[in-house]
């Protein structure tokens, strides 16, 4: 039999096809507009997702017995708010996670709620791209919108329901709405409360391995496959990606490069970041987690390559950098604001350092850098915490670099295990349908039969020696700059 993983990213949806033993069949991408109505707004309009998700599964399926796709399940980008009205339609277009304009309701939620009745409520405080501060900014902005709503959803739970017709959405997703009780995995009554979010307004909760319904029929049709196909909650993106890259059970560590660039850390056992820097979320084989996320990883890198230097070939591009651990030119990669561990919408990128002798190389440099090193703020909080990380697996298109690689794995100084695929939400969403449809019987067993490391990068002594004064640099521009960020 064959499982479809979709996972519905901010610039593209990539599908993938797996058969029951985990090789991948067939890969898919297909690509929809962002935009960005004023600074530090970013938008999406469901509709497309739908539009491409449908027409990506019909190439991705072609010449394939459509009748043997059994399961199709999902990874999400986190956080977007789709609201819909009584008739199923589309309010306005979804507020997607790396949107800042809810620096007034978070706050609110914040300081007059209070983090701690936040953190004891859903085990996580407000940031702006999470749901429930989005929620309130539309009740406060657009009241016309805000009395229509008849279901508030997640990108991939939309899809979902265009496919099965269920409102549903899993644990590690929910987790993000800042709605849900993290710890006993279900709707936050206080929470919903404080919204002014009725509990029918939200979706039924399902564990990630677990199916929702069957696809609906006139949908199979359309896309020429069985009506037996299940329909299976799937996941965050970063759940997902936890899954495809087999960092499942306690301890494990994943490190994603994409739009965004996250750390997570699975954990057999509920805990709180007691600063709340890091997120405390349920994970997709039926465990916790903890995850940084900062709000511009990759895109760090694709927005200087495409807007400003104006090439495609990046690669090349980087062959030309070999001093690494002495750049002089440092880059705040703060490009959409920016969530942990910092959690200030209103920071911006900036280069510093900049000479006459400074080169292109220098600058492209700073840019990998720069993400390396703001991931390590987020990994310097886990480790305040006791977390103990030797080794990480890493996945997303930033993982396709061998020197970006190279660079984390001697700023954070740990091992980077390096997997035979890197398609992180899109492997974890099919292994989640196959789990749903019974070829493994947990989501750790598909791991453990599908995920295989291929390579690890070990860091390298002296370079982590000059990475380690460097990042101790790096670390005082920001508080520099804060005030001029905010003022
Ligand atoms: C996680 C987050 C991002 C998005 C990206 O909290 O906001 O990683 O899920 O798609």
């Amino acid at each position: 039999m064959y499982y479809i993983g979709v996972d519905l990213g901010t610039s593209a949806v990539k599908l993938l096809l797996m058969d029951g033993k985990g090789t991948i069949k067939n890969i898919v991408s297909k690509e929809y507009p962002l935009s960005f109505p004023k600074p530090g707004w970013s938008e999406q309009n469901p509709e497309d997702w739908d539009k491409q998700v449908m027409a990506g599964i019909k190439e991705l399926i072609a010449g394939v017995d459509g009748s043997e796709v059994a399961g199709i399940s999902f990874g999400g980008q986190m956080h977007g708010l789709v609201i819909l009205d009584k008739d199923d339609n589309v309010i306005r277009p979804a507020i997607l996670w790396n949107d800042g304009r809810t620096t007034k309701e978070c706050d609110y939620l914040n300081n007059v709620i209070g983090k701690n009745k936040l953190s004891e409520y859903t085990a996580n405080i407000a940031f702006a791209g999470f749901t429930a501060p989005k929620i309130l900014w539309v009740k406060e902005n657009e009241p016309e919108n805000f009395a229509k709503i008849a279901k508030i959803m997640l990108p991939k739970d939309y899809i979902a329901y265009k496919l099965s017709g269920v409102h549903c959405t899993d644990v590690s997703d929910a987790s993000g709405m800042l709605l849900f009780d993290v710890k006993n995995r279900t709707w936050s009554k206080e929470m919903c409360e404080i919204c002014s979010v009725r509990e029918d307004q939200l979706a039924k909760i399902y564990e990630s391995y677990e199916t929702v319904g069957t696809i609906l029929p006139a949908v199979a049709k359309e896309l020429g496959i069985s009506e037996n196909c299940k329909i299976v909650a799937g996941a965050g993106d970063n759940a997902a990606a936890a899954v495809g890259t087999g960092t499942v059970g306690d301890g494990a560590c994943n490190i994603s490069l994409g739009t965004s660039g996250t750390i997570f850390i699975s954990s057999k056992n509920f805990g709180v970041d007691s600063n709340n820097a890091l997120h405390s979320f349920a994970h997709a084989d039926g465990t916790y987690h903890l995850m940084g996320c900062m709000l511009s990883a990759a895109s760090c890198n694709k927005w200087w390559m495409d807007e400003i230097i104006g090439t495609k070939d990046y690669a090349a591009e980087q062959k030309s950098i070999e001093k690494l651990g002495e750049n002089h030119v440092f880059f705040l990669p703060y490009l959409m604001g920016e969530r942990s561990p910092i959690n200030d919408p209103m920071a911006r990128a900036t280069f510093t350092g900049i000479t006459m002798d400074t080169t292109r190389a220098d600058m492209t440099q700073a840019v990998l850098e720069g993400v390396a090193f703001a991931l390590r703020d987020s990994f310097e909080v886990a480790r305040s915490l006791g977390v103990d990380i030797q080794r990480s697996k890493i996945c997303g298109g930033g993982a396709k670099s061998p020197l970006w690689k190279k660079i984390v794995a001697n700023v954070l100084n740990i091992k980077i295990d390096v997997i035979e695929s890197e398609e992180g939400p899109a492997l974890g969403g099919a292994m989640l349908a196959a789990v749903a449809n019974g070829e493994y019987a947990s989501v750790q067993d598909a791991a453990d039969a599908i995920v295989k490391i291929v390579d690890t990068v070990e860091p390298d002594a002296e370079l982590v020696a000059k990475y380690e004064a460097r990042y101790q640099e790096f670390k005082r521009i920001y508080p520099a700059l804060k005030p001029v960020f905010n003022a």
